[in-house]
């Protein structure tokens, strides 16, 4: 992403139409467009929003977006967030910011999923970047790490910069698991969430609809 998202954030707002509820993804796209819409709802537009972690949901308050908690939404119109890895598919890695289960679960709860990203994230195949992160239950941490090795994926747990053990809005650890290009994505997602103890993977297949792409002098639109 360059250092000014806005014009990505002003795009994306094309999908949004008064009057829905929208799905509000974590990161710095997803920030710099929470704060886009915030401005549109100080000028009168009516939108509810679900957020997809206490961060973002500070920024929505702040900027005055009204919030709903995902059961009381029903089904959200269109989600918005960012992605760590985007391929020509439009399938994507997700999570290096920690909020992937909500993040997936309220892309899941939407009609439609719109993905701000740099151009710096798209990859040929996913997996290019080298991580992938899965988030686990605390209990099952050493256990997921041995199954996630036997499966090729070295994992680390994740750290805060004070060394202490990071922990989603969920109370769990994240795996960070070194993996290289993902042959087939769909089939490791699947080989994870079979693991007793593992939450969610990064890997958010079939569910972009449409990838908002800041190329630093231009913003380009790709559709499913
Ligand atoms: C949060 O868990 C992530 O999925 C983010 O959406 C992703 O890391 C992209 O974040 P940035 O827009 O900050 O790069």
């Amino acid at each position: 992403m360059s250092d000014a998202p806005i014009e990505s954030a002003r795009r994306a707002l094309a999908f949004v139409e008064a009057g829905q509820t929208l799905g509000l993804g974590t990161g710095r796209a997803a920030t710099a467009f929470v704060r886009e819409l915030g401005a549109r709802v100080a000028e009168g537009l009516h939108v509810r929003g679900v957020a997809t972690s206490e961060a973002t949901a500070a920024v929505a308050r702040e900027v005055g977006i009204p919030l709903l908690e995902l059961a009381e939404a029903g089904p959200l119109h269109v989600t918005f967030d960012g992605a760590d890895e985007v391929d020509p598919q439009l399938e994507l890695i997700k999570g290096y910011g920690g909020a992937l289960v909500r993040e997936k679960i309220t892309a899941a709860s939407s009609r439609k999923l719109v993905i701000l990203v740099g151009a710096e994230k798209l990859v040929a195949k996913l997996g290019e970047r080298g991580k992938l992160p899965v988030e686990v239950v605390p209990f099952a941490a050493d256990f997921c790490s041995e199954r996630l090795r036997a499966l090729g994926c070295e994992p680390s747990l994740r750290l805060e910069a004070s060394g202490a053990p990071f922990r989603t809005d969920n109370g769990n650890p994240i795996l960070d698991c070194a993996v290289g290009p993902i042959a087939d994505p769909a089939a490791l997602d699947a080989a994870i969430l079979a693991i007793p103890g593992s939450v969610g993977t990064g890997l958010f297949v079939g569910m972009a609809d449409a990838v908002v792409i800041d190329f630093g002098d231009r913003v380009e639109v790709r559709e499913r």
